[in-house]
């Protein structure tokens, strides 16, 4: 992969987005930090002349677009693209709120699919261009408390295979990044054991060097990975029953 220059990453305000921005600032690259959070953003730039702070909430198709328009015609290309933006909140069908699942899926799913509206074609008109979209390992499996969740992270996955095949031929390199747990304000919400926690930091490490790789999916911890994609090839019932075990 040649040398990136302009980077633009959604969910810079907080978290591995924040933390992957300051690390291609470090490099010298022009980033768009993207999230709703002016403050967050500002709070980069100070740090940064070459942070450009892009506030909009990445829910609204028109304004998504425009942003990311604007954005890549100012500084002239976008060599690589780091769809990260996410939200997760813990569901429960014995409790069903319609409105928790459908935001999710509206942050998670359709929120990226509205960045992607601007990504594409400014990278199909350059001729060239790398996509990273940040899913998850939870979207191998149903998991417990987590339905929402994991059904957004499941289609991002879909997708992004999709993607991959797809915009090959327009010399557009698609990635899968799938992290584990990492220590975040999103997963300082739970209120249980993560198995492996990272360090934001280690996990964009993890991140960036996945991206430079000749590979489609960057998943991490391994241990995590290989464990739940082993339950994902179970035979459905022997799943269920360890998944029912999970249940809390
Ligand atoms: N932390 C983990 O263990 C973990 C594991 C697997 C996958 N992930 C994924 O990694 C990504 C980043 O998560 P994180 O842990 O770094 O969480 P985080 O610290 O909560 O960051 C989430 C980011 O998404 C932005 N965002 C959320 N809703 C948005 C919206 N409607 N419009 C625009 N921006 C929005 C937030 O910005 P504003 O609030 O400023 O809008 C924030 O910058 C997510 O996709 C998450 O699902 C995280």
């Amino acid at each position: 992969m040649e040398k990136i220059k302009t980077v633009l990453i959604t969910g810079a305000s907080s978290g591995i987005g924040r933390s992957l921005s300051l690390r291609y600032l470090k490099q010298g690259a022009t980033v768009g930090i993207c999230g709703r959070r002016t403050e967050a953003l500002e709070e980069i730039r100070t740090q940064f002349p070459n942070a450009h702070p892009i506030v909009f909430d990445m829910t609204n198709k028109a304004e998504a677009k425009k942003c990311i328009e604007r954005f890549v015609s100012s500084v002239g290309s976008l060599d690589l693209a780091i769809l990260n933006a996410g939200n997760h909140k813990p569901t429960d069908a014995r409790d069903f709120d319609l409105e928790s699942y459908i935001s999710i899926m509206e942050t998670n799913y359709f929120g990226t699919l509205n960045c992607l509206d601007a990504v594409i074609p400014a990278m199909k008109k350059q001729g060239r261009g790398t996509i990273a979209i940040v899913g998850s390992v939870a979207g191998y499996i149903g998991l417990p408390q987590a339905g929402a969740y994991c059904a957004s992270k499941a289609a991002l996955m879909r997708l992004t295979e999709t993607l991959c095949v797809e915009l090959e031929p327009l010399n557009i390199d698609v990635k899968l990044i799938s992290p584990g747990f990492v220590k975040t304000p999103l997963t300082d919400k739970n209120d249980f054991d993560m198995p492996l926690l990272m360090d934001v930091k280690k996990a964009s490490d993890r991140i960036i060097n996945g991206i430079t790789q000749n590979r489609f999916e960057t998943a991490f911890p391994r241990r995590l990975a290989w464990g739940l994609k082993t339950l994902a090839i179970l035979p459905k019932f022997v799943f269920l029953h360890i998944a029912k075990k999970m249940l809390r």
